[in-house]
């Protein structure tokens, strides 16, 4: 972002002042880079050649390397719990393959604000979707980590646990097959509470912590900075007629608005997956091997049999050395919602005519694979903010703005708290599209009414949130120079569905992303309706007193936007859209004959030792952020493996 230097400053000092000013920033850095390198036990990872064998020109049977009982590909959100939970058992020899690297040393996966700082660098798969026909006509921006700990290390560290309602719908979706009620909330919510480990915070007394999980290896609390603007946005919402409540993560249901809770820790330190679970004590299992920068290509298969079995995998490192291990037992795809079909499809298991299309032989014909991909679109709104609270100084260049950062960077070293613990997204509000007290009939006329896509009556289909900066096209936009701040319409149940498929058979080219983002008029109207509220709640107290009315008749603003009709506020969703980097369901858990890819213990259908363990499994895109429900279905993923092995040893 541009911004004007201080005109009270001389060219001639404040150049030196600058230089002054960058050279301590650059210390600081490199102080915090070392006090972080001191703490990574990245050593821990094992050297491929004593995991794998190396593969020069052996017979496609030879890789016969009799050490794991399961092999997880993907070291991600849920990688990294899955790997922990099966190796308690010491009995299950587990190798965990991820492409990337270890996150431990890595800045920006570890001070909270500075997650955009890894877009498009090479600690993220930098993907594209294709041109989204009804959303702008252009391709769009998918962040996706590459590293251990997955997104868990890029992500907005929002802890959400989405509504209850959408776990019972999981659970109806699987129609009585075996194992279907273990994912009704009921039953699937221990699940939630045994990875977490909340840490209760003076600041807000009304949660109840005896609702919370307090013995998980994954710590939660309020230990985020709370920016001026936040308390007002909620304040404005309760205004406006959101309920405010102290937690949306309870059986009670997630409607209302509140500060978020947040995956960061006391110290003020981002928490991933590899930091809760693949701890020096965990990797110090002798029967644990982690092993980075391991691409995986393909699952291997043995078709000797009636039904294929996955019997290992094939990765390659960056020296371009390929190497193939063998699992025992099971295989298991843990490489996230692009991936994981990905990898199914290179490996024999799609949908038939199209993996002939790429002269790949089938093992299996799965329709399902890579299809029903859903995702949450956002739609960010941008306010001039009149009180200058905005934290953009963290991204600045100005001289004003670095020496911020100065002392910023100097409290987060030193008491792990202020403005570099932002998550940025710092309060949320989740809503119905046809709650009548918020979208009264007189302006929205029951005709009018979306169609209802919750997951049931307590749920919502709007997520709206708060950030204490804004930007555009996720940091990669411009807008004129100021201090502003953002809220943003999230549509958590969108009815368009989109695919991964693959560009070529090429492992190394990224699949053809296409979620056709909204291709419903559904999909729209929920999110005009949105930008309808957060229009409302910006002129609402105290927010209202933010709203700088000076500049703010520039078309990229939204000062305005209660002025605008219908249509044109539709062009705006249209136009604008973004994701809210939340794509899952393309490897989904439902019967067979429904397109579902696995069945309710995860197994791949037609296949034997082959299960998926991440956000491909989700039956339907839960209605809120999706962090939390993948930890979640790791744990109990392990729980499902265990109990599958513990028969064979039977
Ligand atoms: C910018 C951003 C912000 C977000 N904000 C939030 C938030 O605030 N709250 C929230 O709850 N959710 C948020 N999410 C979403 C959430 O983080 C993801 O849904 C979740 O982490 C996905 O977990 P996963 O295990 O399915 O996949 P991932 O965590 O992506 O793990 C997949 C792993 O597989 C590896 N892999 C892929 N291909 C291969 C291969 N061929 N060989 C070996 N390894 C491979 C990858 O490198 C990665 O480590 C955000 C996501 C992003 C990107
Ligand atoms: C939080 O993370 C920091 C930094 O790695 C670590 O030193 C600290 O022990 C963690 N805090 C807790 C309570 O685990």
């Amino acid at each position: 972002m541009p911004l004007p230097s201080n005109p009270h400053l001389n060219q001639q000092t404040a150049r030196s002042v600058v230089a002054a000013s960058a050279a301590a920033l650059g210390a600081l850095t490199i102080a915090l880079r070392y006090w972080y390198s001191k703490k990574g036990p990245g050593a821990h990872v094992g050297d491929p050649a004593t995991a794998a064998r190396r593969v020069n020109g052996v017979a496609e049977d030879e890789y016969d390397f009799d050490e794991y009982d399961v092999v997880i590909i993907g070291g991600g959100t849920a990688g990294c719990a899955l790997a922990a939970r099966l190796t308690e058992d010491s009995s299950i020899r587990v190798l965990l393959l991820e492409a990337g690297k270890s996150s431990l040393d890595e800045l920006f996966a570890t001070v909270p604000i500075s997650y955009g700082q890894m877009f498009h660098t090479a600690l993220d798969w930098d993907l594209w979707t294709t041109p989204q026909e009804h959303s702008g006509g252009v391709a769009k921006y998918w962040p996706r980590a590459k590293l251990l700990g997955g997104c868990s290390c890029l992500n907005a560290m929002v802890f959400h646990m989405a509504a209850p309602e959408d776990y019972d719908e999981w659970a109806l979706a699987q129609k009585g097959q075996e194992g279907a009620n273990g994912w009704t909330y009921r039953e699937f919510s221990k699940y939630m509470l045994k990875f977490e480990k909340y840490l209760p915070s003076a600041r807000h007394p009304k949660v109840d912590a005896s609702l919370r999980g307090e013995s998980g290896p994954v710590e939660v609390g309020f230990f985020g900075h709370q920016a001026n603007g936040t308390p007002k946005f909620i304040e404005a919402c309760a205004n406006a007629g959101i309920p405010a409540v102290p937690d949306v993560n309870t059986a009670k249901g997630t409607l209302g608005v509140t500060k978020a809770m947040t995956f960061i820790n006391s110290s003020g330190r981002r928490v991933t997956t590899e930091f809760a679970y693949l701890t020096p004590d965990v990797l110090r299992r002798l029967n644990l091997k982690v092993v980075t920068r391991a691409h995986v290509t393909r699952v291997l298969f043995d078709t000797s049999g009636s039904t294929p079995r996955a019997v290992g995998a094939e990765f390659t490192q960056p020296s371009g050395e390929t190497f193939r291990v063998k699992a025992r037992k099971e295989v298991v795809l843990s490489a996230g919602a692009v991936h994981t079909p990905h990898i199914l499809m290179l490996s024999g298991v799609g949908p038939a005519d199209h993996l002939r299309e790429h002269d790949i032989s089938v093992i299996a014909n799965l329709p399902g694979v890579g299809s029903h991909l859903m995702d949450h679109p956002v739609v960010d709104l941008h306010f001039r903010d009149k009180s200058e609270s905005s934290i953009a100084f963290v991204a600045g260049k100005s001289l004003a703005h670095r020496l911020k950062l100065i002392s910023a960077l100097l409290q987060y070293r030193l008491r792990g708290s202020g403005p570099l613990t932002s998550n940025i997204c710092e309060a949320i509000a989740f809503v119905r599209s046809t709650d009548r007290s918020l979208f009264p009939p007189e302006e929205f006329p029951p005709e009018t009414d979306p169609e209802d896509t919750t997951s049931g009556p307590g749920a919502p289909d709007l997520e709206l949130f708060f950030t204490p900066l804004t930007y555009t096209k996720h940091t990669g936009g411009v807008l004129p120079p100021g201090h502003y701040f953002g809220l943003h319409a999230v549509l958590l149940r969108p009815s368009s569905t989109g695919t991964i498929r693959l560009k070529s058979s090429n492992p190394y080219d990224a699949p053809i992303i296409d979620p056709q983002y909204l291709s419903t008029p559904h999909d729209v109207s929920v999110l005009v309706r949105a930008l309808r509220l957060l229009s409302r709640i910006a002129r609402t107290a105290p927010l209202a007193d933010m709203l700088d009315p000076v500049g703010a008749d520039d078309a990229a603003l939204d000062h305005a936007l209660h002025t605008r009709d219908d249509a044109a506020l539709a062009e705006r969703v249209r136009r604008t859209a973004e994701t809210l980097y939340h794509p899952a369901c393309t490897a989904r858990m439902a019967p067979r004959s429904e397109g579902g890819v696995v069945d309710p213990a995860l197994r791949v259908y037609g296949v034997e030792g082959l299960r998926v363990v991440d956000a491909s499994v989700f039956p339907t895109i839960v209605s809120g952020h999706t962090a939390g429900p993948v930890i979640a279905v790791a744990e109990k993923g392990a729980d499902l493996i265990k109990a599958d092995l513990s028969k064979l040893k039977a």
